[in-house]
């Protein structure tokens, strides 16, 4: 297994390029999705830099905290409340370029301005995670983070 994680300089799809092949030969081999998801998200806050990034489990209807990299962050998310909850309720990708013009959003941190957040599905179409990006920076997800962080959910995906 490797031991560092390292990104090409560049734009960010050029460190995505880099980093997913990197997070694939992390999990290649491993069956325990919590020690799996803990690296891909370790490697993902390294890698991209991100503020915070981490995943909430479905359980009994509502979102649970789960392996993340980042400030303390809220444990329980009803379906349908805040982004995360939004993104499980309607099973579709969520991008947020301010935070503060989000109705409902869950402020975990007052330092996060913007937000991605992507849900991942089991074999029966059910959602089972979301996967939650954080930034410091209004309007920083667009298509290339959509792009690669569905790969990152389809690695995850094929963990669950
Ligand atoms: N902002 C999220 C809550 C999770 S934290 O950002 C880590 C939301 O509105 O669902």
């Amino acid at each position: 297994m490797a031991e560092t994680i390292r990104v090409t300089d560049g734009d960010k799809q050029e460190k995505y390029r880099s980093l997913i092949p990197q997070i694939k030969a992390l999990v290649d081999g491993e069956s325990d999705l919590i020690a799996n998801l803990s690296n891909t998200i370790a490697a993902l806050k390294q890698g991209m830099s991100f503020f915070w990034v981490g995943v909430y489990f479905v359980k009994n209807s509502e979102l649970v905290l789960g392996p993340f990299q980042g400030p303390i962050a809220c444990t329980r998310i009803a379906l349908g409340k805040g982004v995360c909850g939004t993104a499980y309720k309607e099973k579709k990708i969520i991008i947020v370029p301010d935070v503060d013009q989000f109705p409902g959003h869950i402020a975990c941190s007052s330092d996060s301005k913007s937000e991605i957040v992507l849900p991942a599905f089991d074999k029966n179409g059910e959602v089972v995670l979301v996967l939650d990006v954080d930034s410091i920076a209004l309007n920083d997800f667009d298509e290339t983070d959509k792009l690669y962080l569905q790969k990152i959910v389809e690695l995850i995906e094929a963990m669950i």
